[in-house]
């Protein structure tokens, strides 16, 4: 049996499926296991998190902290973990569960890969994930990462000759870089404008900023929901009014640091493209992207992949998802990560990162050698802010953190400005945040 066997198989009834492959008892079981394997998620989930004292389960949260929740994670006990912005950590069911489905697929590797059995399941996550971002699954697209994405525009939007691409300079180096070195070969420009380190920490600055900086060649414009530096939360919805109306085509957005963190509804957006990395906030696997790919830019884009799939899945998002072998074990844990958040109610979860901001907030006043470097309004900002301790360059500062006290932090340096940015997520409590300013409360390097 060839693949094109395989694809012409994908997409059928589990009953054609199994006829076709001429398949009996055995296979309807290995079959019947995924629905079976996601109940196993949702127990254990229930367990662990009862066990850990946190409010999760069949009820929906009351606005209670999180308390205990650390527990149904695996961080090391001696590590204190506020680097969620950078690279998130995952519930041991979901841990679990993903290691199922890669067990169940070892079973019969072909079945799970291209045989179509997990065919449905796939779908049914890409509809869960366009319920969670506000969309329609045909606006989804499961990439490896945000960086891919962004290259996946880079490479495939019609942009050439006499097209500026711009971004700001709070961009992550991974939705710009793809568009730098594009652009000599595609002959289009790409300008990085200034918001300023302080000014950024205000919303309405910001959206006078990005209106200056919309030029007559600008095309696409690029920007963070939340950058990865300051935290600001960019006006987006005001932001893609002003450029739509200042002739910009293409808005895409960089979302990796708000999708599980705060509540989204990207049709409210007014954007072309929202791409994430749900490790990240959502505490899906490592290596899995997720996208909402527009009806308008999905007309205009080329795939960057380019294979079998094409035909068969023009005009939806499916159709710029590499199309070779994909982990999908990986897809299926991402959907227990949106069930997971599913079962939080989105304001306790946020009502949980404004607690720990208003401390963290309270606490930097407090010590005069540090100063604030983000929204002081959690509206305004995230679960990810900057904290200038001293003026003192922040690499080795988050070196010594972590080395002398466990503390794992993201240490941010640009000119005249220089800061420890803390990220925590749903298991970190108000005494983690304690831990990184009695650390750094002394005088000199942290004690
Ligand atoms: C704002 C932002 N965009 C993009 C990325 C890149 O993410 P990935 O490596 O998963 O593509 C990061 C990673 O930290 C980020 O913070």
């Amino acid at each position: 049996m060839d693949d094109s066997d395989d694809q012409r198989k994908h997409g059928l009834s589990r009953r054609g499926l199994l006829k076709r492959a001429g398949l009996g008892a055995a296979a309807a079981t290995l079959l019947d296991r995924i629905g079976m394997l996601q109940q196993t998620f949702a127990d254990e989930l229930r367990a662990d998190t009862r066990q850990a004292g946190s409010p999760i389960d069949d009820s929906p949260l009351d606005g209670a902290p999180f308390s205990g929740l650390h527990l149904a994670y695996s961080l090391d006990p001696s590590v204190t973990y506020l680097n969620h912005a950078s690279i998130g950590t995952i519930p041991r069911a979901i841990q679990r569960s993903h290691a199922r489905y890669l067990e169940l697929c070892e079973q019969n590797p072909w079945l799970y890969m291209w045989g179509g059995a997990w065919e449905g399941p796939r779908e049914s996550i890409r509809a869960k994930a366009a319920h969670f971002l506000g969309c329609t699954a045909e606006d989804v697209t499961f990439s490896h990462n945000t960086t891919e994405t962004f290259n996946l525009l880079a490479q495939g939007l019609p942009l050439g000759p006499g097209d500026e691409v711009l971004v700001p300079n709070l961009n992550h180096s991974g939705a710009s870089v793809c568009f730098e070195l594009q652009a000599e070969r595609r002959g289009y420009t790409v300008r990085r404008f200034d918001l300023g380190w302080d000014d950024a920490t205000d919303v309405n600055r910001t959206l006078e900023r990005y209106a200056e900086a919309v030029g007559a060649r600008t095309r696409l414009l690029v920007l963070p929901h939340v950058d990865n530096t300051v935290g600001l939360r960019h006006p987006v919805a005001a932001v893609a009014q002003e450029a739509r109306r200042r002739g910009v085509e293409f808005i895409a957005i960089d979302a990796a640091q708000t999708v599980g963190m705060i509540p989204i509804d990207v049709s409210a957006l007014g954007v072309d493209a929202y791409a994430t990395s749900p490790h990240k906030w959502l505490q899906a696997p490592k290596g899995l992207g997720l996208s909402y790919l527009g009806s308008a830019l999905r007309e205009a884009l080329q795939p960057m992949w380019m294979t079998w799939g094409q035909q068969r899945w023009q005009g939806s998002a499916r159709r710029f998802e590499d199309y070779g072998t994909r982990n999908l074990a990986a897809v299926l844990a991402l959907g227990d990560a949106l069930d997971f958040h599913g079962r939080l109610d989105p304001a306790a979860r946020v009502a949980h990162h404004r607690r720990l901001h208003a401390h963290a907030y309270a606490r930097t006043q407090e010590i005069p050698r540090l100063a604030w470097r983000s929204p002081a309004d959690f509206d305004q900002g995230g679960a990810l802010y900057a904290i200038d301790v001293d003026g003192q360059p922040a690499r080795s500062l988050a070196q010594a953190l972590f080395t002398e006290h466990g503390i794992v932090t993201r240490g941010f340096e640009h000119p005249g400005w220089h800061a420890i940015r803390l990220s925590p997520n749903l298991a970190n409590t108000t005494a983690d945040l304690d831990r990184f300013f009695d650390a750094v409360r002394g005088s000199g390097e942290p004690s």
